[in-house]
């Protein structure tokens, strides 16, 4: 049997705007996907017993099957190779926390072990990578850094196809943060696909919502560095009104956006892909962690309290 692990990620700044070539700010969070592997059976067999929004594996079945297949090629093995797969862990099936990255770099390691491949962390990013195509269509390489790597980072996709640039940052301190879901599973595929076409059809309203959100990267990463909490929740805030204008936000993430800042949090935004999956809230300190997490499940929706900026986990 081989098995492997991917960490789960937020976003703090840039999503879909990396898509495009702009930088944005991860980092990986204490929750990550565990899957083990067997080259057993007759043909593919995945059992997952990841804690998720009703109806995400149904939803993400075909999508999960493609992105294994993909990964198998990659790898230099049949892509119809039989398989009996288990995923599990403690980062929950929510749309929005890199999820399918996780489970990818998770089930490439343990593919890796269980054929006794020794690939390097360049290579399962690589295959994660490619696995990712089959969720997002056309991803930036974020969510497969992050869930290799762990850590905090600023992204920037190569645009030609080179290198992309990965930085860690790191934080005087870890900080507590709260994700709420929507309880939605969004597709992450169609979200990309339609802010593309969007840009396309209205090129100078996206210029120039582009432009501010380039600038916000750069403020969020000096905001961060220098440990300036206040700031970096303001800047979230402003990430989430750019994120609203590309029309990736919906009306329950705007809610829990909106609870989140009513209970104090420094600042609060949409995460991932949008289009429901899951939003965060910068809350630094177990009390106000706690004040905003529970205002929002008050109100009947799942949560996670959990921290970024961990050198590594
Ligand atoms: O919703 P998630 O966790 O798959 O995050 C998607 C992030 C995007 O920026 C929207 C897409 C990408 O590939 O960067």
């Amino acid at each position: 049997m081989g098995e492997g692990s991917g960490f789960g990620k937020v976003i703090l700044f840039g999503e879909h705007f990396v898509v495009h070539g702009l930088p944005g700010i991860v980092s990986a969070i204490d929750s990550a996907t565990d899957a083990e592997v067997r080259k057993t059976g007759e043909s593919l067999v995945i059992r997952d017993e990841r804690k998720a929004t009703k109806g995400y594996a149904e939803e993400k079945r075909l999508q999960q099957i493609e992105s294994i297949e993909r990964m198998l090629k990659t790898m230099g093995l049949s892509p119809k190779l039989p398989l009996n797969i288990w995923i599990g862990g403690s980062l929950p099936g929510f749309s929005g926390l890199g999820a399918s990255a996780a489970s990818s770099v998770a089930i490439a390691r343990a593919i890796a072990e269980e054929f006794s491949l020794n690939l390097a962390n360049e290579k399962i990013n690589q295959i994660a990578y490619e696995a990712e195509k089959a969720y997002a269509g056309n991803p930036s390489g974020i969510d497969n850094t992050a869930a290799t790597y762990g850590g905090l980072m600023w992204f920037k996709k190569n645009m030609t196809g080179g290198l992309d640039k990965v930085e860690r940052l790191s934080v005087s301190k870890p900080v507590e943060i709260v994700i709420g879901s929507t309880g939605k599973v969004a597709n992450t595929k169609a979200m990309v696909a339609g802010v593309a076409e969007r840009k396309k059809k209205n090129p100078e309203k996206y210029d120039s919502i582009f432009k501010l959100a380039e600038n916000l990267a750069y403020d969020g990463r000096k905001a961060l560095e220098s440990y300036d909490l206040r700031k970096v929740g303001e800047l979230m805030n402003e990430n989430h009104s750019l994120l609203q204008e590309i029309e990736v936000s919906s009306r329950e993430l705007d809610l829990l956006v909106d609870i989140a800042r009513k209970n104090g949090a420094f600042g609060a935004k949409l995460t991932g892909g949008g289009g429901g999956g899951c939003m965060t809230a910068l809350a630094p300190s177990k009390e106000l962690q706690e004040k905003v997490a529970s205002a929002i499940e008050k109100e009947g929706y799942d949560v996670l309290r959990t921290k970024i900026g961990f050198e590594k986990i």
